[in-house]
């Protein structure tokens, strides 16, 4: 028994074993086994306690009768000390040795790896994230879905499951007939070359606004409409071009944020897939028409019982939720998901609940199995005044300038840090601190709170940031690139167990490694794992200055090394599941 949830499992079936062995009534009985507050040890069994209340007995009584029986178990004793607590709470704390024994066994990214690849096997899972609209400039906005939604598809790899990483791209309606009405007109060659997001964005505004001021005008961008809507063949070679530029313009900053999609199924896929919607839902009875439209209520629903779900307006037209069905369903049955994970910011929280209501009761009407729906939201990225950051024009920022500037900042704080780095290497450097700085700033937060964006707050090598952990990754590199020949041999077999309180708590933090991936994928909340990883930083420097590596006795050395390779690989790789790159030096 060396694994984490080998562990857990054995304590709740020794637990459930020892609850028979003390002739506790097992179908009252359920050991409640958990990872522990490490101040009491490091699980707790906290079963006695309601069954005693269940049956009006002494729960310490209870808690007694099982621990000699749990003592008993050689398998237990052998790496475990129990002990009661308070009312009738069984603590159970490991012994050094086993602390020593797991860090042996999980040594590599592999074998962590292989520990959590359990979770979700044989899991199939569509992450659709990023996804904006084309023929505009991503802004800070987008931010938070890409960089969330790659954590969770990284996150749910190394956790076993299969995942298609699916940009939901915004590629059809309103927006080109605008687009396409000032592309004939006005469009500016060179600037297309140069930005072609930036031009794209300047021609739909320009058409935006001539169609406002001319009836005309406007009359002429619905006629685009229809032609491109009807697949006109013009208008579709155009439509092509525009979306082709949009992705290559897009990839550019994925390139720089380290995210690469498996496809971009954008909503102009699932134009041809609508009527067997709307066909479906009306002969389900789901679907009712309203105004011209056709609406799906949900009378069991506070709100949804009044508000419809619009899945086909009154000019005929479909919509996004119309797309969205049609995209749940391609998903279930082409792509075989047994997961859909939706990123998208909390202001679309209505349209996926009405969406998962409908499917729900859809597939059921249908037959169809239902793959396991989770809409991930957030909150805005806002200034100190609570509302969404702006440019210095009013205008929001743009993603590409927000890199730049991260870089930029990056750039002087390492400099300040280590003004002897050579330039080349310097640069590198603060790109990787730069991003990883956005990035985290971005999960460490609950996300479904906002947060106030601060260059200084995130650039800190103090708190819970991008800089601090990577600086704790490079610290601990420099370790071992000053030690002397022989002294990182076969650490595990030199070790001696573990002594000191600051190894113990540090080891103990470090098994935890699996069980903070497993709440933050099954919450789907990337600032658990980011907790995690500040607190193991936190637990290594309480240790590291209290406890000097390279000391003369050869056991107590290799321990200690046993314990900064650890670290660091726990480190390493859980940076990486947020999709955060670590640095050598810094
Ligand atoms: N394009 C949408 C937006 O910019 C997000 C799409 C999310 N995915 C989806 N299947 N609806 O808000």
């Amino acid at each position: 028994m060396q694994d984490w949830f080998d562990v857990a499992s054995k304590i709740e079936s020794s637990a459930n074993a020892a609850a028979n062995a003390a002739g506790l009534d097992s179908s009252l009985f359920s050991p409640d086994a958990r990872p522990a507050d490490p101040r009491f040890g490091d699980f707790q069994i906290n079963g006695a306690l309601p069954y005693a209340k269940r049956l009006k007995i002494n729960p310490r009584e209870v808690a007694q009768s099982l621990v000699d029986a749990l003592e008993a178990d050689p398998e237990i004793a052998s790496v475990a000390t129990l002990s009661i607590a308070g009312p009738g709470f069984i603590n159970v704390a490991f012994k050094p040795e086993f602390y020593l024994n797991w860090l042996s066994t999980f040594a590599t990214e592999e074998a962590l790896n292989g520990s959590a690849a359990r979770l979700y096997a044989d899991e199939r899972v569509v992450v659709d994230y990023g996804s904006p609209n084309t023929a505009k400039q991503m802004h800070v906005g987008h931010i938070r879905s890409i960089v969330i939604g790659e954590a969770i598809c990284r996150l749910l790899e190394f956790c076993g499951a299969e995942v298609t990483r699916d940009n939901h791209i915004g590629d059809w309606g309103t927006p080109y007939g605008k687009l396409f009405y000032a592309y004939k007109r006005h469009l500016d060659e060179a600037a297309l070359k140069e930005d072609p997001l930036g031009e794209l964005e300047r021609l739909y505004k320009l058409g935006s606004a001539l169609a406002s001021e001319d009836d005309a005008v406007l009359e002429e961008c619905r006629e685009e409409l229809v032609k491109l809507q009807a697949e006109d063949p013009d208008s579709i070679a155009l439509w092509e071009r525009v979306n082709q530029l949009s992705i290559d313009g897009l990839k550019e900053v994925y390139d720089q944020l380290d995210v690469t999609y498996d496809c971009y199924l954008g909503e102009s896929f699932y134009r041809d897939r609508v009527e067997q919607v709307y066909d479906e839902l009306a002969k389900a009875g789901l679907a009712e028409e309203s105004k011209g439209a056709l609406v799906v209520f949900h009378p069991e629903h506070k709100r949804y019982k009044e508000q419809p779900f619009i899945i086909r307006k009154s000019d005929g037209a479909s919509n996004y939720a119309t797309t969205d069905l049609a995209t749940m369903l391609y998903r279930a049955e082409e792509l075989k998901a047994t997961r859909i994970v939706i990123v998208t910011d909390d202001r679309q929280k209505d349209h996926f609940e009405q969406l998962d209501l409908t499917t729900a009761k859809w597939f059921e009407k249908t037959g169809r199995q239902r793959p396991i729906f989770s809409h991930v939201m957030f909150g805005k990225i806002t200034g100190d005044d609570g509302k969404p950051i702006k440019s210095r024009s009013g205008d929001p920022i743009r993603l590409k300038d927000l890199i730049a500037e991260a870089i930029e900042r990056a750039d002087a704080v390492v400099q300040e840090k280590n003004p002897d780095l050579p330039e080349d290497e310097r640069a590198s450097i603060a790109q990787t601190v730069g991003i990883s700085a956005i990035k985290y700033a971005d999960l460490s937060p609950n996300r479904t709170s906002d947060y106030v964006f601060s260059w200084d707050k995130l650039l800190s090598f103090e708190g819970n940031t991008a800089p601090y952990l990577l600086y704790a990754a490079a610290r601990i590199q420099s370790i071992f690139r000053k030690l002397e020949d022989g002294d990182d041999a076969n650490l595990e077999e030199r070790a001696s167990v573990f002594e000191t309180d600051e190894e113990r708590a540090l080891a103990r933090k470090i098994v935890e490694f699996v069980g903070a991936v497993q709440t933050t994928i099954d919450t789907l909340r990337p600032h658990m794992l980011c907790n995690y990883l500040h607190e193991l930083a936190g637990s290594f420097s309480a240790f590291y200055s209290a406890n000097k590596v390279i000391v003369e006795d050869d056991g107590a050395k290799a321990r200690r090394l046993v314990l900064c390779r650890r670290t660091l690989l726990a480190l390493k790789t859980g940076l990486s599941l947020l999709g955060i790159r670590t640095l050598e030096r810094m």
